[in-house]
């Protein structure tokens, strides 16, 4: 009765069912990459972000463009605070420090309010440390104070007075956690214990860090870009790279060292970076999580749209030769033995990518006509191996003239990346593509192909569902074609929800880990990039067409297993798949996300439902089965699961993109956005 009822229901679905043969042989060679992670530090996302620095402006930095202020300093006891550049500055890059005298009440000091707050939670080990010199003697105590006057931890220092800067350590532990995030750091001491004046510097506060890295990066953060398993990182970042305008570029040498010789940089994004965020903490967070670093090199363009002329670039070029050599040179190098006398040994460097969207200002020209080629002959030169990355990404205008890998950019809407699963077809450069940054960035507008604009932002607040089913849409077609396409990496990857300037991200977080928010992208991430095909292996579809279901298909090296990728879009789709080799009885695992089409997460909520369900193969080996609309799916055959005849070899290729095409290019798409929302 039971089995009747069932194949009923079966014959119903077959109507429409979809009939996939994967062949076991003869796919696009396959990147090593494919998914990966892109990070610059944008909406307090490093600062304020992954980097677990938890006192704001701790260190007075500042410049032309963001000058040196008290901004996240308050006074206790009605001391008075004040900057000043000591004619014994604690160092050279950092001459500014706060002053402090004595006021009215007995217990004097100042606090710090955070990144909009502090963390204290139950059992958390944190370290600070502060830099002072003048005229205290006594013991300051430092406190996580409750916006309920209640102290969640305490540690008192004992401070001498001293003409000489000397560094204090300290450790504290809540025995309870706050109730939220509404804390301050205060800083206190006995009125009676200043004779004059006493200066701090250099302030700072670790929670405990990933992988317990001293000046380390936030673990719940750090955990949820784990989760996807990225395999690439482009980093330091984008436009914070380039440097809002003469003189400030990423010079990586102002990044290293002690934290008292970093002085700083006005990144790109309305606030200034501490750099303690460095060159060595990307390099550890790749390490860390396994990726292989894409690195970014300064091109010569500011962001305001100066360049430099081809007889100014000699220093820039050899600072990026030095960076390399910094990255991956041994201890006989000049600056290998830099980075060996600071304790790590070298990392691999694979990619270089020569600036950041210098296809999009006015310093296109002169990229074209000189900037890429200078940095690009002295980089080959000096790294034969190395994939040197143009950072143009102009889809529809010409063929960039340059011998080297491009990155693509793309912001658009869901209506145009559900329609770019063929989009990588056509690509056939003899370089490949990285897609250096995408995102859905807005609502459809009912019945256009043009963005809702929804109020205020102008963006959506958050990825949303449909859109990250759209996104699935477009990085399977990437994916098919990764003989050509190096990866692609979501930008950006985290929104502080204090202060962002772009959204959607993938991320939102604030000061308290309970409000760490993975979007409905970061799910469809984990699925899609968590499950790696090494081997893409070509499909022949005998009934029905890509649409609303899109697919790929292959195997992994790694597991052995056969896999498919789905992404369905506006429509149920039923399907017939057989794999070649995988037999009769084979059993697989299909696990797919579905959520409420229009719907984001809530803030340290999820609205992603994950379905897991195990198909048997029927005669002959096909596996049928059911996938909803707006679903993304992996679906997953086990080596050991495969059945009788199962063909699993060498996957062979996995890490080569050996015999890059020629290619001409998509002329058809428009509505590409840029990157403020504009269609290009
Ligand atoms: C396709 O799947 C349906 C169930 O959805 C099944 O009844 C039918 O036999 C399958 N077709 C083939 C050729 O296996
Ligand atoms: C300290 O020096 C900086 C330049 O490094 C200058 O901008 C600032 O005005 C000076 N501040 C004071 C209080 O003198
Ligand atoms: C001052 O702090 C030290 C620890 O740094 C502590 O041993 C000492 O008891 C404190 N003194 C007072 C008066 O609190
Ligand atoms: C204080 O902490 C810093 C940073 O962790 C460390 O470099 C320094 O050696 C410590 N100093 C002392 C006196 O323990
Ligand atoms: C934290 O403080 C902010 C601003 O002072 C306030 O709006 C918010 O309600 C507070 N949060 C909690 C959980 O008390
Ligand atoms: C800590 O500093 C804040 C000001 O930032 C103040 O409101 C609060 O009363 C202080 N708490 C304690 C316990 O001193
Ligand atoms: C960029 O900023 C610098 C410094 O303010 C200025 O001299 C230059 O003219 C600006 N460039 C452009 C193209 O506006
Ligand atoms: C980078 O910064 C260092 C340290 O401030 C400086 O010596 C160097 O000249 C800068 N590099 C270039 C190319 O300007
Ligand atoms: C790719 O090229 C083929 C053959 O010229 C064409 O039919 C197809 O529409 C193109 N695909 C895209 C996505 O432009
Ligand atoms: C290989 O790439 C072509 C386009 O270049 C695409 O049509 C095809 O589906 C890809 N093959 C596989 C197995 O993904
Ligand atoms: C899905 O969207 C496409 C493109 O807008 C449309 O042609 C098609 O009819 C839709 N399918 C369903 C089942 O709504
Ligand atoms: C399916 O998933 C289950 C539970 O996660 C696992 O034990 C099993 O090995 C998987 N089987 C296949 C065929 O992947």
């Amino acid at each position: 009765m039971l089995s009747k009822i069932l194949s009923i229901s079966a014959l119903a679905a077959a109507a429409q069912a979809i009939s996939i043969s994967v062949a076991s042989s003869g796919g696009n060679a396959t990147s090593a990459y494919q998914y990966g992670l892109m990070f610059e530090d944008i909406n307090n996302s490093g600062d304020g972000g992954v980097y677990a620095e938890l006192i704001q402006n701790r260190a007075f930095q500042g410049d032309n463009i963001f000058p040196k202020s008290l901004d996240f300093w308050n006074a206790l006891g009605g001391a008075k605070l004040s900057l000043q550049n000591l004619t014994t500055p604690l160092s050279a890059a950092l001459p500014t420090s706060m002053q402090v005298t004595g006021g009215n009440d007995s217990t004097i000091g100042f606090s710090n309010v955070g990144f909009w707050g502090f963390p204290a939670i139950a059992g958390w080990e944190y370290k600070g440390s502060f830099w002072v010199e003048g005229d205290l003697d006594g013991n300051v105590t430092v406190c996580l104070a409750g916006d309920d006057n209640v102290a969640y931890a305490e540690a008192s220092v004992e401070v001498s007075t001293s003409s000489k800067w000397t560094q204090y350590n300290y450790t504290f532990s809540p025995t309870v956690s706050a109730p939220n995030s509404n804390n301050t750091l205060n800083f206190t001491f006995a009125a009676s214990d200043l004779t004059g004046a006493v200066n701090f510097n250099l302030l700072s506060l670790f929670p405990p860090t990933y992988k317990n890295r001293e000046n380390g990066l936030r673990v719940d953060l750090m955990d949820a870009m784990a989760d996807l398993h990225p395999a690439f990182f482009r980093m330091p970042g984008g436009n914070n790279v380039e440097g809002v305008y003469p003189p400030y570029w990423w010079n990586w040498t102002q990044t290293i060292g002690p934290l008292e010789d970093r002085p700083g940089f006005p990144g790109a994004w309305s606030y200034e970076n501490t750099n303690g965020l460095g060159l060595l903490e990307y390099l550890l967070w790749a390490q860390d999580l396994g990726m292989t670093p894409v690195l970014a090199v300064w091109s010569g363009l500011f962001l305001n749209g100066t360049f430099l002329a081809e007889d100014r670039l000699g220093p820039y070029i050899q600072s990026a030769l030095d960076e390399i050599e910094f990255c991956m040179g041994d201890a006989s190098t000049t600056y290998g033995a830099l980075r060996e006398s600071m304790g790590y040994g070298p990392f691999e460097i694979n990619f270089v990518e020569v600036g950041n969207e210098d296809s999009l200002s006015s310093g296109g020209p002169s990229y074209t006509a000189y900037r890429f080629n200078a940095f690009y002959d002295a980089i080959h030169a000096a790294y034969p191996q190395m994939t040197i990355i143009a950072s143009f990404y102009d889809v529809d205008g010409a063929t960039p003239p340059f011998n080297a890998a491009g990155d693509f950019h793309e912001y658009a809407i869901p209506v145009q990346m559900s329609s770019q699963f063929g989009y990588f077809d056509n690509y056939t450069s003899a370089h490949p593509l990285l897609i250096g940054e995408y995102a859905v960035v807005e609502y459809d507008q009912p019945g256009t192909n043009e963005p809702l604009w929804t109020a205020g932002a102008g963006r959506a607040f958050m990825p949303f569902w449909y859109g990250s089913v759209a996104e699935a849409i477009f990085l399977l077609g990437a994916e098919r074609n990764s003989d050509k396409i190096i990866g692609a990496s979501y930008a950006p990857g985290f929104q502080n929800l204090n202060r962002w300037e772009w959204i959607p991200d993938l991320i939102s977080f604030d000061a308290n880990p309970a409000h760490t928010t993975l979007s409905t992208s970061w799910h469809m991430l984990e699925l899609l990039g968590g499950t790696r095909i090494t081997e893409n292996l070509p499909m022949t579809i005998t009934d029905g067409e890509y649409g609303p279901a899109y697919f790929v298909a292959g195997r992994s090296a790694v597991t052995g297993a056969h896999i498919a990728k789905f992404a369905v879009y506006n429509g149920t789709e039923s399907f017939n798949l057989t794999f070649a080799g995988v037999g009769a009885g084979a059993t697989a695992n299909l696990t797919y996300l579905t959520a409420p089409m229009n719907a984001s997460q809530p803030i340290g909520g999820n609205i992603v439902q994950t379905h897991e369900q195990t198909v048997r193969a029927g005669r002959n080996g096909v596996f049928s089965f059911k996938l909803p609309e707006y679903s993304v799916a992996v679906f997953n055959v086990a080596a050991n699961a495969a059945g009788p005849g199962h063909n699993y070899g060498n996957a062979g290729n996995r890490h080569g993109w050996k015999g890059w095409k020629s290619w001409g290019r998509d002329k058809s798409h428009h509505g590409v956005l840029n990157q403020w929302g504009q269609t290009l």
